[in-house]
């Protein structure tokens, strides 16, 4: 357990002050690759719960989503770009082994000057580690009353024909971490790691190597740790009874499902049990990522914005996030003022709403040219 709660040298409360989210232009249902692959639809959509696939057209990368993402949450911040103080881009979608993706993003949106600005990377976790350094750095009283900004992006490729490619996706969610109108993020929080080659892109490769059971293994894992953590000795049940809602990393729906329902199983709950807290925390937090796919450092974000939308202030939430490698942390989330309003979810309408199908033609054509990093 890392506990900031009395060491903290800044007197104002940090959190999330605003939100941007940005989606790709184009998108595939999996019943679509399915046919393509001569595989039954009901392995992608009942078997893994998936629906679509976000995709990026040539000239969209994961700098192109952050930028985005970036300047929406930005034109929701009552404070002029001075004031950022840092900048933190997580991804595993990087162009570069040395400049990092923050530099491309920070010369987009003309951030220059007293700003610390890095990449973070550990798989689909890096977003997540952005966003505690950057509450951490505020909480020290080293930011000096300057904001920081925090993006998760990533365009998520498997080879094709891969067992991953079914759970494609991409997406970028942008924060800005000041006063905590959209929410406060606990001082408190529960990281587990254990090192496993689950799943891993070699310098060069353009798609990632994936042992897929151990990827399974290792996840459920992480979920019962944290969770185990944070519960200690207390009921389970009044625990997680006092959350709104549960969200995940998400790689694909059913595997939140599979970890929910392992971790009920391990408390010695039935599975009905287990099921009912799925339906009630966990099921609905997962509508946008049905929509977006596995977008790696930005998917844990998207069902964070996807759960606050319209939450009353005050109301506790859960974000696991999970990283292959592997590298797990359980964060606990309170809704501020502005959930209710959550001017995010326009962000998402108008990119759902203007995104445009890709046949299967399309698909091959557009794989044809894509690396991972592209
Ligand atoms: P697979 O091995 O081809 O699939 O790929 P499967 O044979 O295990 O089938 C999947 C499910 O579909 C099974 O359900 C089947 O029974 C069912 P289960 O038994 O597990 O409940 N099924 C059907 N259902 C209905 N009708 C049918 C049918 N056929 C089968 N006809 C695998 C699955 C997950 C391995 C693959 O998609 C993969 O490699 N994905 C990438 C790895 C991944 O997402 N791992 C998750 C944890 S790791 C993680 O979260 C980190 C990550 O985001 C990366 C990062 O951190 O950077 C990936």
């Amino acid at each position: 357990m890392y506990d900031w709660g009395d060491k903290r040298m800044s007197n104002t409360p940090a959190g999330i002050a605003s939100i941007g989210i940005q989606l790709p232009p184009l998108f595939m249902p999996v019943t679509q690759l399915a046919k393509l692959r001569g595989v039954d639809p009901n392995k992608y959509t009942k078997g893994l719960g998936c629906k679509d696939i976000a995709l990026c057209p040539d000239g969209h990368d994961a700098v192109s989503l952050a930028v985005g993402a970036a300047k929406r949450a930005l034109s929701r911040w009552d404070r002029p770009l001075e004031d950022i103080g840092l900048i933190a881009l997580g991804t595993e979608s990087a162009k570069d082994m040395s400049r990092p993706l923050s530099a491309w993003v920070a010369e987009e949106l003309g951030l220059v000057g007293a700003v610390r600005s890095y990449e973070v990377k550990h798989a689909c976790y890096g977003g997540t580690l952005a966003l505690r350094q950057a509450l951490e750095w505020n909480w020290s009283g080293a930011s000096a009353g300057k904001a920081a900004l925090v993006i998760a992006s990533d365009v998520a490729l498997y080879s094709r024909r891969d067992p991953g490619e079914p759970t494609q996706g991409a997406g970028a969610v942008a924060m800005i971490i000041d006063e905590p109108e959209v929410a406060s993020v606990s001082a408190t929080s529960f990281p587990f790691s254990s090192p496993a080659f689950d799943f891993w892109r070699p310098v060069g490769d353009s798609f990632p190597s994936v042992d897929g059971q151990l990827s399974l293994d290792c996840y459920r894992n992480a979920v019962s740790e944290c969770f185990g953590a944070l519960i200690g000795d207390r009921d389970a049940r009044s625990v997680l009874s006092e959350y709104g809602a549960m969200c995940f990393h998400v790689p694909f729906p059913k595997m939140v499902k599979k970890a929910v329902l392992h971790f009920g199983e391990q408390l010695g709950w039935s599975a009905q049990e287990a099921e009912r807290l799925y339906r009630e925390k966990v099921e609905d937090t997962l509508e946008w990522n049905q929509l977006t796919g596995n977008a790696y450092t930005a998917s844990l974000w998207i069902s964070v914005a996807r759960a606050l939308v319209g939450l009353r202030e005050g109301t506790r939430i859960t974000a696991f996030s999970y990283g292959s490698g592997y590298g797990a942390e359980l964060l606990e989330l309170t809704a501020g003022p502005a959930a209710a309003s959550a001017q995010w979810v326009s962000d998402v309408e108008q990119d759902l709403d203007a995104r445009e199908p890709v046949d299967m033609g399309g698909y091959e054509t557009l794989r044809g040219h894509a690396r991972a990093s592209a």
